[in-house]
């Protein structure tokens, strides 16, 4: 029996990188997931190797955006598995320049993506939730539920050339701190993740073509530029990214039993960077 039998959970992003390295672990810990990404082969790719190993799994595929999305996502969690255990939102990329050279849509496709996405998400869970635990505790029983918010080193602390980024992520932790306060009666630990350096295709560097990526048609340019790269490196403790496992394990923290009394914090994972 692992960790997590029985529990049921939803990753948004987790077609690639860091949630769905999350995903394999979650459901390797007995979890049915709830796949989601913009992009429907590596979210089935996910969805197959969860169920070549005896998991289960169910894609929902989408643009997190989407106005109807947050209610298609958490009811694809009821109407599959019949619940709904743990949230985690991960979706995300980044649309990096310095403010004299940012347009508001760029400003504004953050804010879409890393705030008002998981906003609505939450706020489709909320109803569910509450009808949840109060059947539970009507039955003299109690069952603490988990939201994982993944934000960056950006947001905790700033990062230049991603004034639009590191606010959207920066807002999440007061999301998160929020949340905890409303949701505690609910039985739901709300937390955070601020991830570091972390090998994906977000942080590879500029010229590498993964990084060359597509949001609903538009060509968009992430990673990082390969001098920032090296200095970033060098500024790790540790000595080098962490990878996607790695950042998977911070989130994978306070998804199980014994964080059960832990809402409202933020957890970065950074291989020590401070910045
Ligand atoms: N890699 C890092 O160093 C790092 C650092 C801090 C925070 N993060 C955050 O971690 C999260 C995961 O990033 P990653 O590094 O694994 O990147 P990634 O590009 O490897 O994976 C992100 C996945 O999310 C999907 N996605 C992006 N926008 C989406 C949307 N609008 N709707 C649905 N799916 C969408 C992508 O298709 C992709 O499969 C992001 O929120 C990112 O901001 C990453």
């Amino acid at each position: 029996m692992g960790k997590l039998a029985g529990k049921i959970a939803v990753i948004s992003g987790s077609g690639r990188g860091i949630g769905r390295a999350l995903a394999l672990k979650l459901a390797s810990e007995g979890a049915s997931v709830v796949v989601n990404d913009l992009d429907e082969a590596p979210a089935n790719e996910v969805v197959a190797t969860i169920e070549a190993a005896g998991g289960k799994a169910v894609a929902c595929i989408g643009n997190v955006t989407a106005a109807d999305f947050g209610e298609r996502f958490i009811q694809t969690a009821i109407e599959n598995f019949g619940g709904l255990d743990i949230i985690v939102n991960n979706a995300g990329y980044t649309r990096d320049a310095v403010i004299q050279k940012q347009s508001d849509e760029q400003f504004q496709a953050m804010l879409d993506v890393h705030v008002t996405a998981p906003f609505r998400i939450l706020r489709a869970a909320a109803e569910p939730l509450r009808a949840m635990s109060k059947r539970e505790a009507s039955e003299g029983r109690e069952v603490i539920r988990k939201v994982v918010n993944i934000s960056s080193m950006a947001g905790t602390h700033g990062n230049a050339g991603q004034v639009n980024y590191s606010s959207a992520k920066a807002a999440l932790v007061g999301m998160t701190k929020t949340l905890s306060k409303e949701w505690g009666r609910f039985k739901v630990c709300v937390n955070c993740v601020a991830f570091g350096f972390i090998e994906t295709r977000l942080t590879k560097a500029h010229e590498d073509p993964a990084t060359k990526i597509e949001i609903e048609g538009r060509a968009i340019q992430a990673g990082v530029p390969s001098n920032i790269l090296e200095a970033l490196a060098t500024m790790v403790p540790l000595g080098r990214a962490g990878t996607p496992e790695e950042a998977a394990g911070g989130a994978y923290l306070f998804c199980i039993p014994e964080s059960d009394y832990v809402s409202g914090q933020v957890l970065i994972v950074g291989g020590g960077l401070s910045l």
